[in-house]
């Protein structure tokens, strides 16, 4: 199809969203034209299933997705059978893909990250979950016998991860603003300076946004003398904002990391879960394997792979730019800010990390957790400011807030 011709309506069975807007009543409506295909009872759960997902998306505020995009540019593409199968920088004899689009974003990505250019190699993941254990699992390759060493901030996940690869690993403290505690972190690798060390670097955890610092981190493991090292990042939400961020920090490829996972769905944001994972090229040659099925090598995590989410990560690089992401992110932090004071000013002592979107402060109300979906663990929540949460937004879930004070 030419998409220049293409109208929703004439030329494809592109449902209009409008459909389901609130006020239509779905039990009385005529439900055979809204869903020809489905009977009424489907059509009707369809309907109210839309009604709760748009009710509730307006109150999600713990979790860092954004929502202020709009991919239905791309409704066309859903037509087809889509597979990004394979490496993306080999052509498959599977052409039904968006591998070239795949490659913009990761040149995106590498540039943003100061990854060695021609030497870094990544793909479209699924979310940061695969692309940190596809870190982990490059490092183990290289150093079969390496102690793992991570924070206990560090997402659920990655304890699984680590389960699944059986890696040996060791829980670092972290400090009370969720960063590690190079200390403790010190202590550790002191015992075992016998074995390569992977270090599992959080660059924003998921209750506090804190970062761990690489510089810290790779002196540290100079003055034990450890020189067989891997320093994987984990830039969860925050891959896409550090660059940008006022003061910025040692996270990156020229930092000293190894491989680096990024949330696609978060800062960006997309309807589908997705993330990138960047990885030195070299390394990524040792897990190689080449699959006549195919016809290219086997790289990734899984086999068949989304071909979809490649293309809204690069709409919504080129419709931003860089200057609309550095803008998205100076919004986020000043919201952030504004939500701490005014936090602040009704008597709740509300903290966030140095540059930082995620506003944290005690524990609170359930009906609140509830309502807002205010992430909480260990006797704290979070606001996580994203640039979709505007001040007007804020200001009524404090009014919220104030309601249980009383
Ligand atoms: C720090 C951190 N790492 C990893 C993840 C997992 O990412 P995903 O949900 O994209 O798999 C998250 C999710 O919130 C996170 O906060």
């Amino acid at each position: 199809m030419d998409l220049e011709s293409y109208t929703a309506t004439e030329e494809i069975a592109v449902k209009d969203t409008t459909q389901y807007d609130s006020d239509t009543d779905a039990s009385s409506s005529d439900g055979d034209s809204f869903h020809p295909q489905l009977p009424a009872e489907a059509a009707e759960r369809l309907q109210n299933l839309y009604e709760i997902v748009s009710e509730r998306s307006e109150h999600l505020v713990g979790f860092p997705s954004c929502k202020d995009w709009d991919y239905s540019a791309l409704f066309p593409f859903l037509s087809f059978p889509m597979n990004n199968v394979g490496d993306p920088y080999i052509e498959s004899i599977s052409k039904v893909s968006t591998r070239d689009i795949e490659r913009d974003v990761l040149a995106f990505f590498a540039d943003l990250l100061r990854a060695p250019v021609d030497k870094v190699w990544g793909y479209v993941t699924n979310g940061g979950t695969e692309g940190n254990l596809y870190g982990m699992y490059l490092a183990r390759e290289l150093y079969p016998t390496g102690m793992v060493y991570y924070s206990s901030s560090t997402h659920y996940s990655v304890v699984k991860n680590l389960h699944i690869l059986r890696q040996q690993a060791c829980e670092i403290q972290v400090q009370e603003n969720g960063e590690m505690d190079y200390d403790h972190f010190r202590s550790i690798v002191m015992e075992n300076t016998d074995k390569p060390a992977i270090v599992f670097c959080n660059i924003g955890t998921t209750m506090t946004e804190a970062k761990d610092d690489m510089n810290k981190i790779k002196a540290i493991l100079d003055e034990l003398e450890v020189s067989e090292r891997y320093l994987h990042a984990d830039a969860a939400l925050c891959g896409v904002m550090c660059p940008f961020l006022p003061t910025r920090p040692a996270f990156d490829f020229a930092d000293g990391a190894n491989s680096m996972s990024i949330s696609g769905h978060k800062f960006l944001g997309s309807p589908i879960p997705c993330g990138v994972v960047l990885a030195e090229k070299d390394l990524v040659e040792k897990i190689k394997r080449d699959i006549s099925y195919i016809g290219a090598p086997d790289t990734t995590i899984t086999g068949s792979r989304n071909a979809f989410t490649p293309l809204m990560l690069w709409y919504r690089i080129q419709s931003l730019g860089r200057d609309g992401i550095e803008k998205r992110v100076h919004m986020a932090l000043d919201n952030a800010a504004y939500a701490e004071a005014k936090l602040k000013e009704m008597g709740i002592p509300a903290w966030r990390n140095r540059d930082s979107i995620t506003v944290v402060f005690p524990e609170v109300h359930m009906d609140l957790k509830i309502k807002w979906q205010l992430a909480t663990a260990k006797g704290a929540s979070h606001l996580i400011c994203m640039p979709n949460v505007t001040k007007t937004q804020i200001d009524a879930i404090l009014a919220d807030f104030a309601e249980y004070m009383n």
